[in-house]
């Protein structure tokens, strides 16, 4: 169900709002309800490194915050995860919450959350993603235009006002577009906050960057020194660690409450003393820091293994270096099948401007739903979607549960 602004005017009165999950999509929504009008109080967060901290001026409390007996009559609680809502949802039911009253998911807001590839290049062949060479179709190497983004935040303000934040990455290495500072600027000056991922190991005008003021600012990595290059692939371990620093200064100069996560890939080579190396670096510059399993991410292999071909040479190697192997990966992602698929609300728009049909799929061939985002009604790309030969194949296997079985496995080793 969606909810309109009267709806939920209606249905939270005059109890004080939280967001729960200080993310992204949390940041997000803050910044979407603020845009409406309404007055969050705060986010509940379990990171212990976020708790007791201000982000976008409102406190992070701990789920602690939440437990006790008026806790339901006092607050109303606005659940923020992309992987997490069932369990986030169960803990607050647990704590007399109720759905569509006392609490409900940023969809029922915000239906669907929107990926933008500013980059349609990357500068490294990580050998778990389809760039080191799959049996995917190579994508077109284009740059989005500033005039381009700056259409596609107004389809997407004009078709989904509740929208407060998006993605600008996805396979690409965004720090490679020159108009990246420009872009975040503009989208933020539209009320839309942007996440970036990039590996920096490219010299980008970092302080523009800043300037521009990205909400949340993850750097992937996995491994130090020579060990760094074997799955950050053509990557360079020092110019990675300068560049960090650099990042970690300006933030400090510019926008000290921009989130920074550093997203540690952990393989059989990356974990022990590298990890507490990165942990370490991170404590010092006052970074997050988050280690995940490392796994591959390109569906496509993982869909082609499913169907009985086998993995190319990448993929095979770097299959032999996760800690959480593909079949375990697919077994977990298999007892969930049932559950419905977090990437279905996501709508990927590339940077040529098409559309995909799923974000987790790399092959744009049968994951191509329309040409021209710009073009094509909102209405549409969702009709045409639900019909999708690719995800009736994926579901088959319960592939669309496996990118969240190791986001779980990554929740469960952490807290
Ligand atoms: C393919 S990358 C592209 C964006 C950017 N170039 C970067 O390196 O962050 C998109 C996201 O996937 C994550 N990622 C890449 N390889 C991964 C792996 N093997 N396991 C888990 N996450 C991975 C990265 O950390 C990043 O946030």
């Amino acid at each position: 169900m969606t909810y309109t602004l009267e709806d939920l005017r209606t249905i939270i009165g005059n109890k004080q709002i939280l967001v729960y999950g200080a993310g992204n999509q949390g940041r997000g929504i803050i910044q979407a309800l603020s845009d409406q009008g309404f007055e969050p109080s705060g986010f509940i967060d379990k990171n212990p490194e976020l708790q007791s901290r201000v982000l976008a001026g409102l406190p992070v409390h701990s789920p602690e915050y939440i437990m006790g007996q008026d806790a339901s009559d006092t607050f109303f609680v606005v659940v923020a995860s992309f992987f997490f809502e069932r369990e986030i949802a169960e803990e607050l039911e647990a704590q007399g919450f109720i759905k569509g009253n006392g609490y409900i998911s940023y969809n029922a807001l915000k239906p669907h959350d929107y990926v933008v590839e500013v980059s349609g290049v990357c500068n490294l062949r990580c050998i778990s993603c389809p760039r080191a060479g799959s049996n995917s179709v190579e994508r077109p190497p284009v740059m989005m235009s500033l005039a381009n983004f700056r259409q596609v935040l107004a389809k997407i303000r004009r078709e989904d006002p509740f929208v407060g934040n998006i993605q600008i990455y996805q396979w690409g290495e965004p720090t490679l577009n020159r108009d990246l500072p420009a872009m975040i600027h503009q989208a933020r000056e539209n009320g839309i906050l942007c996440g970036v991922s990039s590996n920096l190991n490219h010299p980008a005008d970092f302080r523009a960057l800043i300037e521009a003021r990205p909400e949340c600012f993850r750097i992937s990595a996995s491994g130090t020194d020579d060990l760094y290059e074997l799955t950050h692939t053509g990557g360079n371990w020092k110019a990675f660690v300068a560049n960090v620093e650099t990042i970690a200064g300006l933030r400090r100069e510019i926008y000290p409450e921009m989130k920074v996560e550093l997203y540690y890939h952990r393989y059989k080579h990356s974990i022990g003393k590298p990890q507490d190396q990165v942990a370490e670096l991170c404590h010092k510059l006052g970074f997050e820091f988050h280690p995940v399993p490392a796994y591959l991410i390109s569906l496509d292999d993982v869909l082609a293994y499913c169907e009985g071909m086998s993995l190319p040479g990448p993929a095979q190697r770097v299959r032999e270096l996760l800690l959480v192997d593909l079949d375990e990966g697919l077994e977990r992602a298999r007892q969930e099948a049932l559950l419905e698929c977090d990437a279905f609300r996501v709508l990927m728009i590339n940077a040529d401007l098409s559309v995909s049909i799923c974000m987790m799929f790399y092959n744009p061939e049968g994951n191509t739903v329309a040409d021209n985002y710009l073009e094509t009604p909102l209405e549409k790309i969702i009709a045409e979607r639900t019909k999708a030969p690719l995800c009736v194949r994926c579901r088959k296997f319960g592939i669309h549960r496996y990118c969240g079985v190791y986001a779980k496995i990554s929740e469960e080793e952490r807290y």
